[in-house]
């Protein structure tokens, strides 16, 4: 059985689309794989409810304590690693990974990022989007390299940017999107290493 841990920081909408998909599609039989685990950097983190009532482990790392990224990041490999991963979905994790990190989970390491990279990589992506004058904003799913929001792409999804946009009622309308794609994208990932 392939194993999936999903990583957030906070409402977890992407990580609840993945844990239906895999329940409606039955990952199990199909693919062969399942969401073991949801871990969270913060303890208010509000799909770690979502997570329990599904009967996934949730667990939280906090970030705070430990001194350094790199001690943070040994800790939360610690945690991942007791449910011997196939694949780790970063899902509105809002924590810079560091190099080491990223390493250990080379090819087994996904993203979900809220522009249509390699636009707007980093913060405010829907701000900047409307800001530069975009007609389309969108997300991408690519697979994580240690160049911060650069690694391989997955798969897309594109939508208008309409008149009177703030980024709110954007990030709405993309977030839409995410919740297609992004477990579209991590099934196709998985059929293709088997
Ligand atoms: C999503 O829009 C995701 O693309 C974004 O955070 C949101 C999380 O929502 N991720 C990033 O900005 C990563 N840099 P969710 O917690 O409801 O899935």
């Amino acid at each position: 059985m392939k194993n999936i841990v999903i990583l957030i920081s906070g409402g977890g909408s992407n990580m609840a689309a993945i844990v239906r998909a895999a329940q409606r599609d039955n990952w199990r039989k199909g693919l062969g794989a399942e969401v073991k685990a949801v871990i969270s950097n913060r303890a208010d983190a509000g799909g770690l409810a979502f997570a329990r009532e599904q009967g996934l482990a949730a667990e939280v790392v906090d970030h705070k304590p430990f001194p350094s990224r790199e001690a943070f990041d040994e800790a939360l490999a610690t945690a991942i690693d007791a449910h011997a991963p196939a694949l780790v979905v970063l899902a509105g994790f809002m924590r810079i990974l560091t190099p080491a990190f990223v390493e250990r989970y080379r090819g087994r390491l996904v993203n979900i990022h809220p522009s249509l990279l390699p636009a707007f990589p980093g913060l405010h992506t829907h701000q900047r989007a409307l800001e530069a004058g975009c007609r389309f904003g969108g997300a991408t799913v690519h697979q994580v390299t240690a160049d911060l929001d650069h690694g391989p792409i997955l798969e897309q999804a594109v939508v208008p940017v309409l008149p009177g946009d703030t980024p709110e009622a954007l990030a709405a309308r993309v977030l839409t999107q995410e919740h297609l794609i992004y477990p579209r994208a991590i099934a196709h990932f998985l059929r293709q290493a088997a």
